[in-house]
């Protein structure tokens, strides 16, 4: 169920792309690790940017990851959907179980990969289509058969955004604002029926407003996805997550700077008890 293997016989296109029958699948055991990551690192070229890092992420839950900019947050949450593998000069390393699958074993198929686990990103990128083509995009290269409006519909509610555009799904995307821009972009990654969505710092451009329901989607949709999120906004990572890790950076003698994971642990404990005065001075403000 869970392969990515390129040579085996495709899936049924509803299994793959009907949102509905997702809903339908047996409740995962929320204790379930979806991601095993032992001795992570990053290289761009010669430069070691992100390294040690080894954590286990659950299904049915938010994952935080936090630290100050430039300590790896966004190359390491490219490792978990291989979009590290469009930059030619990033070599990873360690491993990266997904549903126990080598995610960068040599028969997966790195496309099936970016379907399961998709992204949202910091500035809300919609496409220059209509709302309703913006949605329908994943299903339509994937050749999804059922009804491509039922679909959209769904992902549209699904995002909280289907009552503000269901009686102008034929305009622009950019005619929305910019949080319901990025509700669009989240529908867009639901539609093709994931696995898990990372989003990387996907409020940073968003007012208090439309940041409130960014989050408050984010608790909604971990009932039935894994999320993972980068966030710069320590208070956002209290608020919504699960468990959270906090990177830094260390600099050696030589001058290099690479990110490094301090500590992984209950949200709670990161924020009241954090066992590593690296953390404690970070989440106090003191440092970053
Ligand atoms: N495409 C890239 N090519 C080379 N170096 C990169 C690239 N992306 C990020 N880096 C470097 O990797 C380090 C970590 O960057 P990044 O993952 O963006 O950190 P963060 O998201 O925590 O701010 C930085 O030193 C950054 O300059
Ligand atoms: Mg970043």
């Amino acid at each position: 169920m869970t392969d990515l293997t390129v040579n085996e016989p495709p899936m049924t296109p509803t299994n793959l792309y009907s949102v509905t029958d997702a809903r339908e699948l047996p409740a995962v055991d929320p204790a379930e690790v979806i991601f095993e990551i032992r001795d992570c690192a990053v290289d761009y070229g010669n430069h070691r940017a992100v390294a040690d890092v080894t954590l286990d992420i659950r299904a049915q839950e938010i994952t935080a990851i936090i630290g100050p900019s430039g300590c790896g947050k966004s190359t390491f949450l490219r490792c978990l959907n291989r979009m590290n593998d469009f930059i030619g000069s990033a070599k990873v390393s360690g491993t990266i179980q997904y549903r126990s699958e080598d995610l960068y074993g040599s028969r997966v198929d790195a496309a099936e990969v970016r379907r399961r686990i998709g992204m949202v990103f910091q500035r809300p990128n919609p496409f220059p289509k209509s709302i309703f083509d913006n949605v329908a995009y994943g299903p339509r290269i994937n050749k999804y058969h059922g009804n491509v409006g039922e679909l959209v519909e769904e992902a549209l509610t699904r995002a909280a955004l289907w009552d503000e555009v269901k009686d102008k799904l034929k305009k622009s995307a950019f005619a929305l604002s910019g949080g319901q821009q990025q509700r669009l972009c989240i529908a867009r990654a639901l539609a093709v029926a994931p696995d898990v969505i990372l989003m990387d710092e996907p409020c940073s451009s968003l007012d208090p407003i439309a940041t409130s329901r960014i989050e408050d989607l984010m608790v909604e949709l971990k009932r039935q996805y894994t999320i993972v999120i980068v966030t710069h906004n320590m208070q956002q990572a209290a608020r919504v997550s699960d468990r959270t890790a906090f990177f830094t950076t260390d600099v050696d003698d030589a001058g290099n700077r690479t990110g490094r994971l301090v500590e992984f642990d209950a949200t709670q404990t990161i924020f009241t008890s954090p066992s590593d005065p690296r953390t404690e001075g970070y989440i106090t403000g003191r440092f970053g």
